[in-house]
């Protein structure tokens, strides 16, 4: 009966961390933005539009990361990783919510897009864990790396004068680095070249039809 309960909690738990991500503003930071008491800018109406683009873009990737690590969670052991990988994810809240607050500041709406992202990433993440830790951890070092080098694309192109933006991106694209760092120290395998493409093209399919969607 007790381990009845125990499983029908745990899938209350999953439905709770589904809704928290895919419902708008639903998502709760632990630590504030750090877009802080930085000053709105005055923008253009194409200058805005372009940020709006690329944070949906950005919110979209936390979608992502956060069923990523929930698929992970449901099948990898991480015997000694798990509560690191718990931080991780909670840190990739705090990106999730600073996203959605900035979208909001900007006069934006987050991707119609992501249920279908987040269940191919749950999909995904599951499998990688099923597979083993190593390469669970080495899937989280290789999205961290990509992740890293798509924030600093957007880094320049956001509109010069978007600070608050920019902060927010700068404090994930440090997040980001030391994720990838802990997942390879913690054993993570160094995914082959070919693989690494092809999570590239994966997420330029997802960078390109977020922009707009
Ligand atoms: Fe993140
Ligand atoms: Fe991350």
């Amino acid at each position: 009966m007790s381990r009845q309960l125990s499983s029908s909690d745990q899938w209350i738990g999953q439905f709770d961390r589904l809704l928290r991500t895919l419902v708008p503003h639903a998502a709760q930071a632990s630590r504030p933005s750090p877009a802080g008491d930085l000053p709105e800018a005055s923008l253009s109406e194409a200058e805005r539009e372009h940020a709006v683009g690329l944070m949906r873009i950005n919110h979209t990737g936390e979608v992502c990361a956060q069923a990523l690590y929930q698929g992970q969670g449901l099948t990898a052991k991480l015997p000694d990783t798990r509560g690191q990988m718990e931080r991780a994810a909670q840190e990739e809240i705090d990106h999730l919510a600073w996203c959605d607050a900035r979208l909001q500041e900007l006069d934006g709406r987050t991707s119609l897009l992501n249920p279908l992202f987040y269940a191919a990433s749950l999909g995904l993440g599951a499998l990688a864990g099923g597979v083993g830790d190593r390469i669970s951890l080495g899937f989280v070092a290789a999205t961290e790396e990509q992740v890293g080098k798509h924030l600093d694309l957007h880094l320049q192109a956001l509109p010069a004068a978007d600070q608050r933006s920019r902060a927010v991106l700068e404090q994930m694209r440090e997040d980001e680095a030391h994720h990838e760092r802990w997942a390879l120290e913690a054993g993570g395998a160094r995914f082959p070249l070919p693989v690494k493409l092809g999570m590239r093209l994966v997420s330029k399919v997802m960078t390109q039809s977020v922009y707009r969607l």
